[in-house]
């Protein structure tokens, strides 16, 4: 069993959990993800890792409550425990001295991409990131953004954030591109996937490599169910297992937003079945 040592609300349905497991922060990567299942009933939800202690042991997961099992698992408090908390699993991100990059986070993609920039900063790059939600309240993790990197923009769809700009994260990054003297190597795009589709085919007018993370098509992050196949190039991946990341200018998106929305579907039914104490 794994202990819950921590529990933040960050926005609205956005919950910040610290779990004690000892053994995945030991060997835990930026951009590697766990699977949590609260009990012998529960889904297993994939979530990439959003911060680790290897001296406190802990591993930090940041949700959105947006199905039965996330709720679920928002409903679990400080030092209650969930029954599997396996990981880590997935390839790490590819950390080096590239020069200048460019960490950007969209909503809850925020918190993947901050064990990123932390390792990216640790290996020498000038990090420039930019953060954006729908609007203020939305924002998390903006202090520690804020450390992690050379230099913090912040945008909010609605304009509400008076210290940012109005206007999607796609708006900051092309401003920071089209400044030549920026000299940006490489991006990490993360966030819901129209956001990573639209990162993308921005940058790669810019000719600047994009990595991005297809978590959000995953379901049970094992290899077997097939669910999180991603066509990169010419060939055929799976997200759980070759990624989560990948170069987000070989991507179909077209195909992963179709595969992801079979799924859309599924999940409205089993929170339907269960608001109805199981049966349908
Ligand atoms: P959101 O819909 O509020 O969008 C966040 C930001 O993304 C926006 O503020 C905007 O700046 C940008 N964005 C959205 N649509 C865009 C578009 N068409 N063009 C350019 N930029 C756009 O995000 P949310 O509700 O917080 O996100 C939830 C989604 O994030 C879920 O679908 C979840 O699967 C995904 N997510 C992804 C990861 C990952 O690893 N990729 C991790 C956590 C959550
Ligand atoms: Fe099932 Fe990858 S999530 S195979």
């Amino acid at each position: 069993m794994y202990k819950i040592v921590e529990k933040r609300e960050l926005a609205p349905t956005v919950k910040l959990m610290k779990i004690l497991s000892p053994e995945i922060a030991k060997k835990v990567q930026a951009g590697q993800f766990i699977i949590i299942r609260t009990d012998s009933k529960g889904e297993r939800i994939p979530l990439t890792v959003a911060d680790f202690d290897r001296e406190e042991g802990t591993i930090t997961i940041i949700f959105q409550e947006v199905g039965y099992s996330t709720k679920q698992l928002g409903n679990y408090n400080v030092g209650d425990e969930v029954l599997d908390f396996v990981g880590p699993l997935g390839q790490a991100t590819e950390i080096e001295d590239y020069g200048t990059v460019l960490c950007v986070g969209g909503g809850v993609g925020v918190a993947p991409v901050l064990p990123i920039a932390k390792a990216l900063k640790e290996a020498g790059n000038n990090v420039i990131s930019i953060i954006g939600a729908r609007c203020q309240d939305l924002l998390i993790l903006e202090d520690e953004m804020r450390e992690a990197s050379t230099e913090l923009h912040i945008t909010t769809d609605d304009g509400s954030c008076n210290y940012g700009m109005k206007g999607f994260v796609t708006d900051k990054i092309k401003e920071i591109l089209d400044d030549p003297s920026n000299d940006v190597k490489h991006i990490w795009a993360i966030g819901p996937v129209i956001m990573m589709k639209f990162c993308a085919s921005l940058t790669k007018k810019y000719e600047v490599p994009t990595t991005v993370s297809m978590n959000p098509i995953m379901v049970d992050g094992t290899g077997m169910c097939g669910a999180c196949r991603v066509a990169v190039g010419d060939k055929t991946k799976f997200a759980c297992v070759d990624g989560p990341e990948f170069d987000g200018h070989q991507i179909d998106w077209d195909l992963a937003m179709r595969r992801m929305n079979i799924f859309v579907e599924k999940e409205r039914l089993i929170t339907e079945r269960n608001a109805k104490g199981g049966n349908l």
